[in-house]
């Protein structure tokens, strides 16, 4: 019988259409820690509620800042990994269908698109821009070395708060559309580096599987997404996705 990693294999060549989503996990080998790792998540040190919901921004926004920016600092000298290079790689074999590729990821980290990846939609927001909380202007954060939070809005003057989604807090309904769009007409999800465990995002790949496309799970653990999948690669982003772009 076919490995894994062949029957994989020969799925991804002959779809024609391909979404991908990805977690902290595929971002963990580049240094940055996930969410919900018993040792080094960050969800082990904090409790989510006390640093990435409204209330605890409104609350305390020093220490909500503080902690961002040194995530800001963190992903800024954390580098894209092999991981992240074989997906652009993937999108840029896609490409010669339409909508032959889309990427959506939960990472805030931007790594994505320091690999390469341009058919990209982050559902989460990304950690290196702030947004105003008056006028919603959006803006690029400056260098981790000289950055002083919180950030002021060069339109407004008002403080701004950093553009990722938090907790209780809807995504951004343009992103999350995109999203679901490419995984109903995907015939192949890939599903990396994810706990599936948090809504929206852990359901998109299922639209794939009620349309008659296929799951690949690439994750060292099981998730309640495993068992939807035709083929689980129990191993490490960086090593999988390499290995599936081979032959
Ligand atoms: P949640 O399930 O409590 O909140 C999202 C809820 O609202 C879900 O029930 C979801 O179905 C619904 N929802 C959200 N946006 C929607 C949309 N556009 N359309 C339809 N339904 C929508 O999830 P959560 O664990 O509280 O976190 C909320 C979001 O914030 C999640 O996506 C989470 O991953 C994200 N988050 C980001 C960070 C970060 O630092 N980047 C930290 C914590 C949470
Ligand atoms: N390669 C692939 N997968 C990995 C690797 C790796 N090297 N290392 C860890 N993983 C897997 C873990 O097994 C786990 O299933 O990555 C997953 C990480 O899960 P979480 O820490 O829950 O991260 P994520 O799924 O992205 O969390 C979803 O919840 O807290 C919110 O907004 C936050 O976006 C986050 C969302
Ligand atoms: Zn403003």
């Amino acid at each position: 019988a076919n490995s894994a990693l062949e029957q994989a294999r020969t799925l991804l060549q002959a779809a024609k259409r391909v979404a991908v989503i990805t977690g902290a996990g595929i971002s963990a080998e580049s240094g940055i820690p996930t969410f919900r790792d018993a040792q080094t998540g960050h969800w082990a040190r904090f409790r989510p509620e006390d640093l990435a919901s409204p209330e605890a921004y409104q609350q305390d926004p020093e220490t909500v800042w503080d902690w961002y920016a040194g995530r800001y600092r963190d992903v800024m000298a954390a580098q894209p990994n092999a991981g992240h290079m074989a997906l652009a790689e993937l999108e840029r074999r896609k490409s010669s269908h339409p909508d032959g590729f889309l990427l959506a990821t939960q990472n805030v980290d931007g790594l994505h698109q320091r690999a390469g990846s341009r058919q990209l939609v982050e559902l989460h927001g990304n950690l290196t821009h702030a947004r105003c909380e008056t006028c919603q202007h959006l803006a690029a954060l400056p260098a981790p070395e000289t950055f002083e939070p919180p950030p002021i809005c060069l339109k407004c003057g008002s403080r701004m708060r950093p553009n990722v989604v938090w907790f209780s807090e809807w995504l951004p309904p343009e992103a999350l559309a995109r999203a679901e769009k490419a995984f109903e007409a995907a015939d192949v999800a890939l599903v990396i580096g994810t706990s599936s465990l948090v809504q929206p995002a852990a359901g998109l790949a299922l639209l794939t599987l009620e349309n008659g496309g296929s799951i690949i799970e690439i994750n060292p653990d099981v998730t309640p997404l495993s068992e939807w999948a035709s083929v689980v690669l129990r191993l490490k982003a960086s090593q999988a996705l390499p290995a599936l772009l081979e032959g």
